[in-house]
């Protein structure tokens, strides 16, 4: 199959040419939009600039003979139908059936859909990253699933992705957990200890630590035992990070994370000799009795390579991560998935890895992905009736509880209109409810504009009218449904007829065939501002779009049934590709 080609890039190539050959003399960047759809699919908006920065000059009177001037620029294509001119001089363009029919044809229907950009780059994706010997919880929920789902649209993009699990491994606190582990399990080294609540391990040897001087004094020394590589302590810490990887593997297996766990620890070698050399390259200066790199970014406060206590912190951990995948990895783009409340860090070490000449813009591209809190219905951080953080585990038991009501509410329906039987099997139902709730928080969460805060709501969440991934299930499923009958009528399902020959005749026909060809440039889109709400707003738009070709063009018995029944296979594919990117873990249809 053809690969996926952004359309708007290839309309905005055109113009690129028109222009140059129109105005040798003008330097400028295309602007080509989405239309409004009364006048076209996409318009170009230069001949407005032109006209008033040269229009003088080159002797044209008006915008619209400058854009009369782009139009018969164009080079001779396939891919422009209607093209119109606005007195105001805006270029309208639509384009044309046989192109769409043909793009339909040839990239959507056999095999894989795929997207390849060129050059390909080597991204490192850092993400969800909790903190070992903590339970995760509903603030992992944003930095795993929003991690997760970059990384997939970087890999469909034919980008090399590597998705590092920046665990909080490392640190003055693991004296307190490897002395009290040592006290609480003293059989550690033969039997690992089930520690069912992370948290309440964390919790106790913080209070020994609080109220016990000499518990304390013990703790300090394992710390340093540790630094020093001292087998015991060393064993002890990596018993500690298994306990807490058991538990966080867990929560991954459920929502289908793949990512390698390269936590502080692995860089903790690499921090001295790079704070040597960035002392004699005087990028670090001493203030305060400690090591510092003062940034553009920030005025108030530096970053602190070493504290004033002589230690190393998040700060110059974090230095040596960026050191290492630009340098050691080579890698070409880092993505930083977290919190808004770490901006700043970020680009204070964005800029330091600048100054330093590791990061050289655009050579290389760092970004934080940051996004907001979610909060309850109070506006507050989302937490438990009781007013306890919320377990991740416990939010995602939660939301497939309530998938599984909506399911068998569902099936009750069905049965009721008398039809197709589906999942009557109860074992079928809760595997169903499983993915359909973790894909409705999924899509729930990132529908939202990830820099807001969002206020966490179930109803909404699992509502199979409105914008959620019940909706887009259903959707889904009612395709199948179209196929299966196709199939059973000896019409070609959704393997086709041997010919993929898609007609777009109707504008309904029109509309949903446009909508699909446009999904490479939500790819597009999202590569340039990593915003994952573009994928799920144009899933929500398909879905509709569908909805009126159905109401608008009968599939089943009709003359243009095979051509249909291929627009809907091509619907199918790529709402499942949205699916996967969004790490919905299949649909419960099929
Ligand atoms: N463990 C950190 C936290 O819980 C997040 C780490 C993010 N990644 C990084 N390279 N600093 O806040």
């Amino acid at each position: 199959m053809a690969p996926l080609a952004s359309v708007q890039g290839q309309v905005k190539a055109l113009f690129s040419r028109a222009l140059k050959d129109a105005f040798p003399s003008v330097e400028q960047e295309v602007l080509v939009t989405k239309g409004n759809p009364k006048f076209g699919d996409y318009q170009c908006n230069n001949a407005m600039v032109i006209f008033r920065e040269h229009g003088s000059v080159l002797g044209f009177e008006s915008p619209l003979s400058v854009a009369e001037a782009i139009r018969s620029s164009l080079p001779s294509n396939d891919l422009l139908g209607d093209i119109s001119v606005a007195p105001q001089g805006f270029v309208t363009v639509r384009l044309s059936s046989q192109w769409l029919s043909r793009q339909v044809s040839e990239c959507f229907l056999s095999g894989e859909l795929s997207y390849s950009k060129v050059p390909r780059k080597r991204v490192v994706v850092d993400y969800s990253s909790p903190n070992i010997a903590k339970e995760m919880h509903v603030g992992h929920l944003r930095p795993t699933i929003l991690g997760e789902s970059i990384r997939r649209v970087l890999e469909f993009s034919g980008h090399e992705v590597h998705g590092l699990n920046h665990v909080g491994d490392w640190g003055t606190q693991f004296g307190m957990l490897i002395e009290y582990m040592k006290e609480a399990y003293p059989n550690f080294q033969k039997e690992l200890p089930d520690v069912h609540d992370l948290q309440e391990f964390y919790k106790a040897s913080k209070k020994r630590f609080d109220e016990d001087p000499d518990f304390k004094s013990r703790a300090q020394r394992a710390v340093v035992d540790l630094q020093a590589g001292d087998d015991f302590a060393h064993s002890a810490w990596q018993k500690i990070c298994d306990v807490s990887r058991r538990s966080f593997e867990k929560i991954y297996q459920r929502l289908d994370i793949s990512i390698e766990e390269r936590g502080e620890s692995f860089y903790n070698a690499m921090i001295p000799p790079l704070v040597d050399e960035l002392k004699l390259r005087k990028i670090c200066q001493e203030s305060a009795g400690a090591m510092c790199i003062f940034t553009p970014s920030v005025s108030t406060y530096p970053l602190m390579v070493i504290k004033s206590d002589g230690g190393f912190g998040y700060d110059s951990t974090d230095l040596a991560a960026i050191y290492h995948r630009l340098l050691v990895m080579r890698a070409d783009w880092i993505v930083y998935v977290t919190d808004l409340g770490q901006e700043q860090h970020f680009h204070m070490i964005f800029d330091a890895a600048e100054q330093a000449g590791w990061h050289r813009p655009p050579l290389t591209r760092c970004d934080h992905m940051g996004f907001g809190v979610v909060q309850g219905e109070d506006k507050k951080r989302l937490k438990t009736r009781s007013g306890d953080t919320v377990k991740l585990s416990d939010l995602l038991d939660e939301a497939v509880q309530r998938a599984a009501f909506e399911v068998r509410k569902r099936v009750e329906e069905q049965q009721k209109e008398g039809g197709e039987a589906f999942l009557t099997d109860p074992k079928e139902q809760m595997e169903a409810a499983e993915r359909l709730g973790i894909a409705a928080v999924r899509y729930f969460d990132m529908k939202q504009n990830r820099t807001s805060n969002y206020v966490f709501n179930w109803d909404r969440m699992l509502d199979p009218k409105g914008n959620s991934a019940v909706f887009l299930f259903y959707a889904y499923a009612r395709i199948r449904s179209i196929q299966r009958k196709a199939e059973a009528s000896g019409a070609g399902g959704a393997g086709g007829p041997s010919s993929f020959h898609v007609e777009v005749i109707d504008p309904a026909e029109r509309d949903l065939a446009m909508k699909l060809v446009q999904f490479p440039d939500v790819i597009e889109t999202i590569l340039g501002d990593l915003h994952l709400h573009h994928l799920t707003d144009y899933l929500w738009e398909l879905c509709n779009i569908l909805t009126t070709f159905y109401v608008k063009c009968k599939v089943l018995g009709e003359e243009a049934q095979d051509s249909r029944l291929l627009l809907c296979e091509a619907t199918r594919k790529v709402m499942l590709k949205g699916f996967e990117l969004l790490g919905f873990v299949q649909t419960f249809v099929n």
